[in-house]
């Protein structure tokens, strides 16, 4: 696949305010090319929340999203990468799916067909291509949205539990894949309960506890020593 200049998405002091409560509370959160940064906390923590505000899919209430092109490449919202934990199925075949997307980008009809095989046989459904992508199983949907992702030259990629669904050989597969992007300089975000998979992907861990980051560390500091008394509370059950 290209090679692609990358961006740096920062979150400045950003909150959301929901029926009169602060589901977003003044979060700080960088994402850059220092190796994969975990996100995680408690369901309801407010993860996919920030993800969407960070993707520009919400409008905070207060605070911003600061996009920085790396490489002299003007910074575009379009080239965010985000996989939800469900991905949005079009009415199409696999390869339609790929398509569409580059065809939206502007990308010629010849470069499409040589980015969408590749992708494909990247997370191993080339074969599956022209089946109806609503009946893929849902761990095959979601290799599928990873293909759609990468091969529109993402500037960062945001995964919302990307692998949820998915069995342990797939799960590593995707693992694999997300890390030599990240090792090619491409700032990934990544949102897991999977603490097994934090300990082999992340390099940095962020820890959100109602709506705050209440801990922000290298992954071995925030196994070893927990900055808080929530994240410490949350990794407990990895220990008994
Ligand atoms: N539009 C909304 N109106 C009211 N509350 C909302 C809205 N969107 C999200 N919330 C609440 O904000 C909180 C954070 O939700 P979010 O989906 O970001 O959590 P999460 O950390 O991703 O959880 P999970 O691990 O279960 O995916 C939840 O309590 C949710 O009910
Ligand atoms: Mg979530």
């Amino acid at each position: 696949m290209i090679k692609v200049p990358h961006l740096m998405l920062e979150g400045l002091n950003l909150s959301l305010i929901r029926q009169d409560h602060p589901i977003i509370n003044g979060v700080n959160l960088n994402v850059g090319n220092t190796g994969i940064c975990g996100l995680v906390g408690a369901n309801g923590s407010g993860k996919t929340t920030l993800i969407s505000l960070m993707a520009g899919l919400i409008t905070p209430d207060a605070g911003e999203v600061r996009m920085t092109g790396m490489g002299g490449m003007a910074p575009s919202p379009l080239r965010i990468g985000l996989m939800m934990q469900k991905p949005v199925i079009m009415r199409r075949s696999i390869y339609g799916n790929c398509d569409y997307v580059l065809a939206a980008q502007g990308v010629a009809a010849h470069e499409r067909k040589a980015r969408i095989e590749e992708g494909l046989a990247l997370v191993n459904l080339y074969a599956l291509r022209h089946q109806d992508a609503r009946t893929l199983s849902s761990g095959e949907q979601q290799r599928m949205a990873l293909a759609r992702v990468l091969i529109a030259d993402p500037g960062v990629l945001l995964c919302d539990e990307a692998t949820s669904n998915l069995d342990p050989q797939s799960t590593r597969m995707i693992e694999a894949i997300v890390k030599s992007k990240a090792k090619d300089g491409l700032p990934v975000l990544w949102v897991t309960h999977n603490l097994a998979q934090l300990r082999r992907l992340a390099s940095r861990v962020v820890f959100m506890d109602q709506g705050r980051v209440l801990a922000e560390q290298e992954i071995s500091d925030f196994f070893e020593a927990p900055a808080s008394k929530e994240a410490r509370d949350y990794l407990y059950f990895e220990s008994v």
